[in-house]
C-alpha cells in the first residue's frame, strides 16, 4: 500500500540545498557521456587522478616475449596490484581469471607482426568488446609511418565512433614511425592527433626534454609506456618524471614483468603514481619488498 504521509515528508528533503553538480576529474572528458565517464572512473583513481595500467598485450605483435611465456604464472599474480589490465581478447579468454575484477583496456586492433611491417592493422568487433566488458578500447596510431598513418588514424576514428555508441572510451596508442625520434616535437604531434580524432586517453612515451610541452598541449590525459627494460631505479625515475610533468599515470609492461621483483616494482610504481613518492622512496619500496620476499 502506498505510504502517502512518508512521501509528503520526502518531498521536503533538500529544499534550499541545490543539487550538487560534480565536475569530472579527468581533463578533456567533462562533456563525455555517462558510460564513458563511468568506465574512465574504473580505470583512473578519482583521488589521485591517475592510473597504473599493467600492459601485457605485447604478444599480439611479438609472440611470447620474455616474461610473457606463461602469463598464468607471471602476470596473473600481479593483476591484483594494478588499477587496470591491458591485453588482447585471446589472452583474456584463455588465461586471465574472470574473477580478477579489474577494468580492461582491450587491445582492439590486430594486424602485422614484428616479422613484417608493423602497423598494418584492422579492428576488432565492438560487440565482442562489450561481451568481455571492456572499459577502454586501445588502438595503435602510427603517426609518421608513410605506409600506415592514414589507415591507423582511420582505425582510431572508427573505434571512437563505435565506442561512443556504447559508452566505451578509446585509448589512442602512439606508435613510433620509422625515422622519427621520440622527441617532444614528434610526441606532441602524435598525441595531439590522437586527441583531435577523439581519443579519450592517449598512451605515449616519455622524453627527457620538454615532456611537459607534450602533456600540456594534449587536451586529454596521457599515460606513458615504460618501453624496453631499464634498471629499476631508471624505470621509477621515468614514471616519476612523467607524472610530475603532467602524465596521468603509466601503462607499463616490461619494466614490471621483466623485473627481478615484479610485485616490488608494481608497488613502487604505485607509490610514485598515486602517492607522489620520490624516486628514492619508490626504489626503497621496491628493494624492501624484494628483500622480504626472496
Ligand atoms: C606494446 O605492444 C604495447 O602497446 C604495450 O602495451 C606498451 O608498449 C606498454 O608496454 P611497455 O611498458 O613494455 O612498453
Amino acid at each position: 500500500m502506498a505510504d502517502n504521509e512518508g512521501n509528503i515528508d520526502a518531498k521536503k528533503i533538500g529544499i534550499g540545498t541545490p543539487q550538487k553538480q560534480d565536475g569530472f576529474f579527468l581533463k578533456g572528458n567533462e562533456h563525455a557521456c555517462y558510460g564513458i565517464k563511468a568506465r574512465l572512473s574504473q580505470v583512473f583513481n578519482e583521488k589521485s587522478g591517475r592510473t597504473v595500467m599493467l600492459a601485457f598485450d605485447h604478444g599480439f605483435i611479438m609472440g611470447p616475449t620474455s616474461g610473457l611465456e606463461r602469463i598464468d604464472l607471471t602476470i596473473n599474480p600481479l593483476i591484483q596490484y594494478s588499477d587496470c589490465i591491458m591485453c588482447t581478447r585471446g589472452i583474456l579468454r584463455s588465461v586471465v581469471p574472470p574473477t580478477c575484477n579489474k577494468p580492461l583496456s582491450l587491445r582492439f586492433d590486430a594486424g602485422s607482426t614484428i616479422l613484417t611491417s608493423l602497423n598494418d592493422e584492422t579492428l576488432g568487433d565492438i560487440e565482442d568488446a562489450i561481451r568481455v566488458n571492456a572499459a577502454l578500447l586501445a588502438v595503435m596510431v602510427a603517426i609518421g609511418d608513410p605506409d600506415h598513418e592514414g589507415l591507423t588514424i582511420a582505425n582510431l576514428t572508427k573505434t571512437v565512433d563505435m565506442g561512443m555508441r556504447y559508452g566505451i572510451p578509446t585509448l589512442g596508442v602512439t606508435a613510433v614511425g620509422k625515422g622519427l625520434n621520440r622527441d617532444a616535437r614528434y610526441l606532441g604531434l602524435a598525441t595531439r592527433v590522437c586527441a583531435e580524432n577523439g581519443a579519450n586517453v592517449v598512451k605515449t612515451y616519455y622524453c627527457d626534454e620538454d615532456f611537459e610541452n607534450v602533456t600540456n598541449a594534449c587536451p586529454v590525459p596521457i599515460v606513458v609506456a615504460g618501453g624496453k627494460k631499464l634498471p629499476e631505479r631508471d624505470a621509477l625515475a621515468l614514471a616519476y618524471n612523467a607524472v610530475t610533468q603532467g602524465a596521468c599515470g603509466v601503462d607499463m609492461g616490461r619494466n614490471i614483468f621483466q623485473s627481478d621483483s615484479p610485485v616490488g616494482m608494481l608497488l613502487a610504481v604505485r607509490e610514485v603514481v598515486h602517492n607522489n613518492a620520490t624516486v628514492d622512496q619508490a626504489f626503497d619500496c621496491y628493494e624492501t619488498y624484494k628483500a622480504e620476499n626472496k
